[in-house]
């Protein structure tokens, strides 16, 4: 069922959403891939009159749903259409926590704005929130996050993880993990992380991760983890003050990215991350983080004590802390910003 909220308007403009018959028989058509299923078996099957059946199938070509039909009238199912329905994304989808629960807006100020109100109201661990634009895509210190329709992934994931507030950064460096990974699945793309929590490609920015948590002394109460791809977008997408430090899936592997398949993966591999954070740490993450790690080795600059201090980033411990070595001493940087001395795009 497609989710909308009074203020958000949904484009493709349809009388009402898609309706629980027409994703039935869409699944079913996608149950037999291979051949045609005939209209009176669908009728049949799902009780409809031909007309209702007629309209549903209709409904779902105006969706943008490619169906194939025989000379005798029969369908089969052909194509989705890069809409990130709820349906689509859990469909066939192999978690057993995270998406589970999922909505998906045309269009929000923030999904992460719209998860801590559904965390407050109780939705449960796993909940995802997506947009298919963000008028106010909310970045890391204050910075906004350029969220144009259709052409990123802009989600958010309520996570209830039984930690401490020390421990929640953490959780960044696993989304940035999981999309690390997710994205060297396709060819061309050598993500690599930005410690703590971007996603670059030579250089330029392909996703960013916000985190956030509602929080006391001791106890985290729920953790938002706010996830921006940029997926599909041309280097005309982006501002221009944007074009030499970001770039998309679609510019660097020169090929559209399937949202709906990409987002699959990254939950798989987000749930088997975060489930391993979970019971054993960082033990045994951290020989990927380091692999894919674009500073280690590197000089960098950050802020300390209310200075800016340059060292050389050594290694990232087995709490996801940066170690970084300023003459000759060590220091373990938690959080916050760093930025590469040599070669460094934002
Ligand atoms: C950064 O690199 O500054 C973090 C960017 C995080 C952007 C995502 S898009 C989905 C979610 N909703 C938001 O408003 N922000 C995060």
């Amino acid at each position: 069922m497609l989710h909308s909220l009074v203020e958000f308007s949904y484009t493709p403009t349809m009388s009402e959403d898609i309706t629980q018959i027409q994703i039935d028989i869409l699944d079913h058509l996608r149950k037999h891939p291979r051949s045609y299923v005939a209209k009176k078996k669908l009728c049949e099957k799902f009780e409809l009159t031909t007309s209702k059946a007629d309209r549903a199938i209709a409904e779902l070509e105006n969706w943008g749903y490619q169906l194939l039909r025989s000379p005798q009238g029969d369908i089969r199912y052909g194509a989705s259409p890069d809409v990130l329905f709820p349906h689509e994304i859990t469909f066939g989808l192999t978690t057993k926590i995270l998406g589970i629960n999922l909505y998906s807006f045309d269009r929000v100020g923030s999904t992460n704005v719209i998860a801590h109100k559904y965390a407050e109201k109780d939705e449960p661990e796993g909940t995802v929130i997506m947009a298919e634009r963000q008028t106010a895509g909310k970045g890391r210190l204050g910075r906004s996050w350029h969220s144009p329709a259709k052409r990123g992934i802009y989600m958010s994931l309520i996570l209830r993880p039984q930690i401490t507030p020390s421990q929640a950064p953490g959780l960044s460096l696993i989304a940035a993990l999981s999309i690390a990974k997710t994205m060297r699945e396709y060819p061309g793309i050598k993500a690599t992380i930005k410690w703590p929590n971007d996603v670059l490609h030579d250089g330029r920015k392909l996703a960013g991760v916000l985190t956030e948590l509602a929080a006391e002394i001791d106890r985290v109460k729920y953790v938002v983890m706010g996830i921006g791809i940029n997926a599909n977008h041309d280097e005309s997408d982006f501002p221009p003050d944007l074009r030499d430090k970001a770039a998309s899936l679609k510019i660097v592997s020169h090929s559209t990215i399937d949202r709906i398949k990409f987002t699959k993966l990254l939950l798989v591999f987000l749930e088997e991350h975060y489930q391993e954070f979970l019971s054993r740490g960082f033990k045994r993450l951290i020989k990927p983080i380091r692999s894919y790690s674009s500073v280690l080795g590197k000089s960098i600059n950050f802020r300390h004590d209310g200075g800016s201090v340059t060292g050389k980033a050594i290694d990232i411990d087995d709490k996801g802390l940066l170690v970084v070595e300023i003459d000759g001493k060590t220091l373990s940087l938690g959080s916050g910003e760093i930025s590469l001395t040599e070669n460094y795009q934002a």
